[in-house]
């Protein structure tokens, strides 16, 4: 046995023998297969990425027959039981969790980074009453570049180690920021003697408490749910900062990127899809109804299916249990009954069962975050706050990987052949059919 594959050409007769490495055949050996000396050689089409690998990486591995979730070869379910967020964000980071000295440093480095300078205040503020605090961080990240110039310089590692520390420790700060301007309430500014979840839970909802404290349940709870949102390795918002950082553009420009792509509602904006479709189902008597229309192609049940898990996603079973903890702090979101009966109902359907559709990370969350007291419009930013530590892990791995180079995909062209300009004194009559 060896590790190769053989080719045999039909156009040709030729045969060609290509190296299997981690399973895995570059596609730029099939660049030898080729018709005559014009040819360009035979690539891979691969629209939307199905199985196609753009890197090595050594962060996250998923398996989504098994339904597995390792960061750096650690189980997510003992990683969020055992871990913070900030520890977690250490080791996807750096490959290997802290000492107890090495993340009491981390957590002070984050830590005297929370506060943004006064002028972010002045462009948030200009923001529309209404905008969507999503589109106010993707925006006022890619702002914060004009604020560090010196982060343009991505092959210095003090500056790139100092851009990540900023945005990990300014997310929260922005993201709480565009929550109190959406709701016409004065800015507070970070609490430094608070955990990371904690200091955001105080941004977010202090009101005239001298000092806020934040409910110890809620703060683990959010802390837990950070986790399991940091990092997933190649999805459409990680793949967005890795094409777009390839450019060598800086840090801060490539995460707005990732914002943008996350906003999008087949990826993080799904979570306030998810709560938009039960409050719309409005009834558990309702459910059957819905999945009917599901099934017929009418609706999409919002907060199932994944690209990668074919079956149960590990983050939802997780989130279910935090979602009890949540609900005896603020009593159970009503809404619960209704996801409760889609899952039940789904789950024994041909239809969900023979594509291997069942809840993602996102089916639970905003249960959580709506009982927590968080608008729908914040479900995809408490989204973006963690996983700005996969997006800075994956990206520091990117830039620093030899192998990569300005991402930069190939194209079938099925377009005319060419063909001869046609001045437009000779293109009406054709011009006219067209539009009839
Ligand atoms: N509801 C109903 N049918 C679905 C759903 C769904 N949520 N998801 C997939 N399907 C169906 C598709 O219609 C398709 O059926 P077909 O074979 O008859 O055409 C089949 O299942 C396969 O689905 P695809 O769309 O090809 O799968 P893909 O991998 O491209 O999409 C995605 C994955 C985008 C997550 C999809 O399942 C979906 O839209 N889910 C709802 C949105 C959602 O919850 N997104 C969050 C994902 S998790 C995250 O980003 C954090």
């Amino acid at each position: 046995m060896s590790d190769t594959l053989t080719i045999t050409d039909n156009r040709t007769g030729r045969t060609y023998e290509l190296p299997i490495e981690n399973g895995a055949i570059r596609a730029r050996d099939l660049k030898q297969i080729r018709v005559d000396d014009e040819d360009f050689g035979l690539v891979s089409y691969d629209p939307a990425f199905m199985n196609t690998a753009s890197c090595t990486s050594r962060i996250t591995y998923i398996d989504g027959d098994r339904g597995i979730l390792w960061y750096r070869g650690y189980p997510i379910e003992q990683v969020a039981e055992n871990s913070s967020h900030l520890e977690v964000a250490y080791l996807l980071l750096n490959g290997e969790l802290p000492t107890r000295d090495q993340l009491a440093a981390w957590v002070n480095e984050i830590t005297v980074h929370t506060f943004v300078h006064e002028n972010v205040k002045k462009f948030i503020d200009g923001f529309h009453y209404d905008a969507h605090p999503m589109s106010i961080v993707l925006s006022t990240v890619g702002a914060l570049s004009t604020f560090y110039p010196a982060a343009r310089n991505i092959a210095d590692p003090a500056t790139t180690h100092l851009q990540i520390v900023r945005l990990i420790a300014k997310m929260p700060t922005l993201a709480a920021f565009a929550y109190r301007h959406s709701v016409g309430m004065p800015y507070v500014y970070p609490d430094n003697n608070l955990s990371y979840a904690g200091n955001f839970l105080n941004m977010l909802f202090r009101i005239s408490e001298v000092r806020y404290s934040p409910n110890p349940i809620l703060e683990r709870a959010l802390d837990a749910l950070f986790i399991l949102h940091a990092d997933h390795e190649q999805n459409c918002s990680t793949n967005a900062i890795r094409a777009v950082g390839s450019s060598r553009v800086d840090p801060l420009s490539a995460m707005s990127a990732a914002i943008a792509a996350l906003y999008g509602p087949l990826h993080g904006g799904a979570n306030e899809e998810v709560l938009r479709m039960l409050e719309g189902i409005g009834r558990k008597e309702n459910v059957p109804e819905f999945i009917k229309k599901v099934k017929a192609g009418e609706a999409k049940l919002m907060g199932f299916g994944h690209r990668v898990y074919k079956s149960y996603d590990p983050r939802a079973r997780f989130i279910k249990g935090i979602a009890d903890q949540v609900f005896e702090v603020t009593g159970r979101n009503p809404l619960l009954d209704i996801a409760l009966e889609l899952e039940r109902i789904a789950l024994q359907e041909d239809y969900f069962v023979s594509r291997k559709l069942y809840p993602n990370v996102d089916f639970y969350s905003g249960l959580i975050y709506q009982a927590m007291g968080f608008p729908k419009t914040m479900f995809p930013v408490l989204f973006a706050i963690p996983r700005t530590v996969g997006w800075l892990s994956q990206w520091k791995e990117m830039v620093g990987d030899p192998e990569q180079k300005i991402a930069r995909p190939r194209q079938l062209y099925l377009g005319a052949a060419k063909r001869d300009y046609v001045p437009i004194a000779e293109r009406g009559v054709r011009e006219l059919v067209n539009q009839s």
